[in-house]
């Protein structure tokens, strides 16, 4: 983990309450980062601590010398982000956390990505990394409430153009957009219509992990989950994040998100 200033290089909107933010870095996190992993994020720009926590994100996309966050405003923290000007200097801690076992996940035959609305940015570093670095056959599934806040879909509709083995499927729960549903919906008709199992990496809503999590577990897939939590510290200090595990020994039942994690097997979880 690094701690270093950061310039915001540039922030664009997306959608009205949501945006993305370039942040500049040294060649070390770029070096140190795994798909996944996430920073914290010193948000009190125009007034000293306060608010005084950081705020964590996952990392969206890697450039040569920055990274970009994909960002939904939900309150004061991401409200500030949201009107940050390009040129201000921010605290960054990261990378942080585990990041997806990229090693894991490329040794199985076939590998599907789900990300329900924001949780689409830890799936695009994802995304990236494993294009990157070869592949076994891909299949993305994104699903937001309506089309409106369906993020990165132009870029994933041109990825999935343009790269061999690589399926792309968008659920919207209006219908305004692809399947008229959940996108549990979609990952539950893949595992039923047979073929070679996949490894599921997912990020979104805790109901949509969660209903991943008991899918794998009938199909007999290998599934990672990408947590989220309020986090005060990021690295392990504060205990502010702790998740229940599946354990024999109630002496140990907890995890920290943020230092275990964010991302965890599925199987290891004791998620309800
Ligand atoms: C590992 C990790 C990665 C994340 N990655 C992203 C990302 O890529 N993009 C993104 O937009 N957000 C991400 N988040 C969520 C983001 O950290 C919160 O939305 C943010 O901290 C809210 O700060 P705020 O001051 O705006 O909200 P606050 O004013 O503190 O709270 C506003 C509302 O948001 C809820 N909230 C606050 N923090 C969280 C949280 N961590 N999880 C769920 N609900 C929360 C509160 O309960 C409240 O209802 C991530 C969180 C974690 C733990
Ligand atoms: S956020 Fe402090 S221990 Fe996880």
């Amino acid at each position: 983990m690094i701690l270093f200033h950061s310039t915001v290089l540039q922030r664009e909107t997306i959608t009205p309450d949501t945006f993305s933010i370039r942040l500049s870095c040294p060649k070390e996190f770029l070096q140190r980062f795994n798909p996944g992993q996430f920073v914290m994020v010193d948000v009190a720009v125009s007034s000293h601590l306060d608010p005084l926590l950081k705020r964590p994100f996952s990392v969206c996309r890697l450039r040569d010398d920055s990274f970009e966050l994909l960002v939904k405003a939900v309150g004061r923290g991401t409200g500030i982000l949201q009107q940050v000007a390009a040129g201000t200097v921010l605290s960054v801690h990261g990378p942080l956390g585990n990041g997806f076992p990229l090693a894991t996940i490329t040794g199985k035959p076939k590998i599907m990505l789900v990300a329900g609305g924001i949780g689409i940015a830890p799936i695009f570093s994802l995304l990236n990394g494993l294009l990157a670095s070869g592949h076994p056959p891909l299949e993305l599934i994104v699903g937001a409430r309506t089309a409106a806040e369906l993020l990165c879909t132009d870029e994933l509709r041109k990825r999935a153009d343009q790269e061999k083995g690589l399926q792309l499927s968008i659920a919207t729960d209006d219908g305004s957009v692809g399947h008229h549903g959940l996108v549990t919906e979609l990952v539950s008709w893949q595992l039923k219509s047979g073929g070679e199992k996949p490894v599921i990496c997912a990020c979104g809503p805790l109901p949509m992990l969660i209903a991943l999590g008991k899918l794998a577990a009938e199909a007999s897939c290998s599934c990672y989950l990408s947590l989220e939590s309020r986090m005060a510290c990021g690295f392990g200090v504060c205990l502010g994040c702790v998740t229940r595990k599946k354990t024999g020994d109630d002496r140990h039942p907890w995890v920290k998100i943020c230092q275990d994690g964010p991302v965890f097997d599925a199987e290891t979880l004791r998620l309800l």
